[in-house]
């Protein structure tokens, strides 16, 4: 079995349960990291579509959400609508540094707001110091992804992706041992009697993981960006981004370039979902990063889904992450190994990665890499075009909106 450790740190949250279609559960804390795989394998070739879990909802409640143009309500969990006091309550843990074993670490330390929620590193780094495999993710609408982190196919809910930075050991981030740790670092600060009174005012015991875990899902939730220069261009502000941005706009979506079909949409991603929508996917690609053996593997343990579904044909499988303020948010993919946007523009151009000599071999000839990614010559001006439509998506408003910041300040 390859990857096994990743596996378990993958599994943490939903493989409990063998079939991932069950109804919801009480998030459980994790307790030792290692969880069982069985009836986990074999679920491979998952390039297309998955089921949709029944215990989310894609219908809108009863939440006023304050969205950008041509933006579709987002998706919630049946046991979890969104409200005020459940975000405000969320804001707080998100930004609490008391959640961890060193009581250094915050969601924040990794997620942060000028960077998209992002760390600015190639790689995390948790709180005692253990480097993370792989790249912090932004969460600018991370509440329409249809699945969580690069490549775990099965991993649907904010409420239930939450347990793993607080309680995985495989790496380390926040390094709670269990429940009780974070319920006692919740006694030590009176403000939260009256934010979790508020979030949970039906509730008989206040200050529960379960309930930490719902309003951070629903603080995330809200993390919503659609109103960089590009959206007011597209709402008819015809000066909003420059002519050479409004070049790259055309580019990106050209036969040529193809990115527009793996990054679409009002998301610039293939994978999302929102209430309504007609039909839950959650396609993984192959950009051709790596070719180590020649057969297209990828180092170890970043191997995409396969190491979540032990499935051969996965090799290399990861979400198109969102382009919204991508310009902020380098270096760039799962492992940070690609710094600028330029460089990722040589990459696709390239059809694949294609350094020599630093044993990541010809990724361009990758066996298991997306036939869209044959590569296209770009002049310099193309290539500052597509760079200006791509900085033309920073979202300065979300970079600073105070309802996103640090509420302890
Ligand atoms: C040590 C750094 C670190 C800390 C602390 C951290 N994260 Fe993350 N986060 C990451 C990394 C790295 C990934 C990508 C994980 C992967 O793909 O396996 C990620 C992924 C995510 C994702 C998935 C985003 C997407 O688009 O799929 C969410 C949601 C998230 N983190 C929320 C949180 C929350 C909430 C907290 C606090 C409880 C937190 N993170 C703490 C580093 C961190
Ligand atoms: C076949 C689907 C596909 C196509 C076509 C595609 N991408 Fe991607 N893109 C992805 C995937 C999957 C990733 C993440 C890969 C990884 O980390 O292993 C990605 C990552 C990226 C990233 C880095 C995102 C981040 O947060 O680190 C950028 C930037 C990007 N793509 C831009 C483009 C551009 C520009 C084009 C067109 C030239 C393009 N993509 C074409 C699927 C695609």
């Amino acid at each position: 079995m390859r990857g096994p450790a990743l596996a378990c740190l993958s599994l943490l949250v939903v493989s409990c349960r063998s079939d991932p279609n069950q109804p919801s559960q009480d998030p459980v804390p994790a307790s030792g990291g290692t969880v069982s795989v069985e009836g986990m394998g074999g679920l491979g070739g998952l390039g297309g579509g998955a089921a949709q879990p029944p215990h989310l909802i894609d219908r809108p409640t009863a939440y006023e959400w304050d969205l950008p143009q041509a933006f579709p309500t987002p998706w919630e969990p049946a046991d979890n609508p969104t409200t005020e006091e459940k975000v405000e309550l969320g804001r707080h843990l998100f930004y609490d540094t008391r959640l961890s074993s060193t009581g250094e670490t915050s969601c924040a330390s990794c997620h942060r707001q000028e960077l998209a929620f992002t760390d600015g590193r190639a790689r995390a780094l948790g709180s005692t110091g253990e480097l993370h495999p792989r790249s912090s993710m932004s969460l600018a609408n991370v509440g329409y992804a249809a699945t969580l982190t690069w490549a775990h196919p099965f991993l649907y809910e904010l409420e239930r992706q939450v347990l793993v930075p607080l309680f995985g050991d495989d790496p380390i981030e926040h390094g709670l041992g269990e429940a009780a740790d974070l319920e006692e670092a919740l006694l030590e600060e009176p403000a939260y009697e009256r934010l979790f009174e508020r979030a949970f005012p039906d509730a008989k015991q206040l200050g529960t993981l379960h309930q930490a875990a719902l309003a951070l899902g629903a603080f995330q939730r809200t993390l919503i960006s659609g109103t960089s220069p590009y959206d007011a261009w597209l709402n008819g502000d015809v000066d909003a981004i420059s002519p050479a941005a409004r070049r790259g706009y055309a580019l990106f979506h050209s036969e040529k370039l193809e990115c527009f079909h793996c990054h679409s949409g009002f998301n610039f991603t293939d994978h999302v979902h929102f209430a309504d929508k007609a039909f839950f996917e959650t396609p993984f690609h192959n950009t051709g990063l790596y070719n180590i053996d020649g057969q297209g593997a990828y180092p170890e343990p970043n191997t995409g889904t396969m190491s979540v579904t032990l499935d051969p044909r996965d090799m290399g499988q990861f979400k198109a992450p969102t382009l919204r303020n991508i310009a902020v948010t380098a270096p760039y993919m799962h492992d940070g190994s690609i710094a600028t946007l330029s460089e990722v523009l040589d990459h696709y151009a390239a059809g694949g990665r294609t350094l020599e000599g630093d044993g990541a071999g010809n990724g361009s000839l990758n066996p298991l890499k997306d036939p869209l990614l044959v590569g296209f010559t770009l002049s310099d001006d193309e290539r500052a075009d597509v760079v200006a439509f791509l900085e033309s998506l920073t979202d300065e408003r979300f970079l600073t909106n105070p309802a996103h910041a640090n509420p302890w300040k």
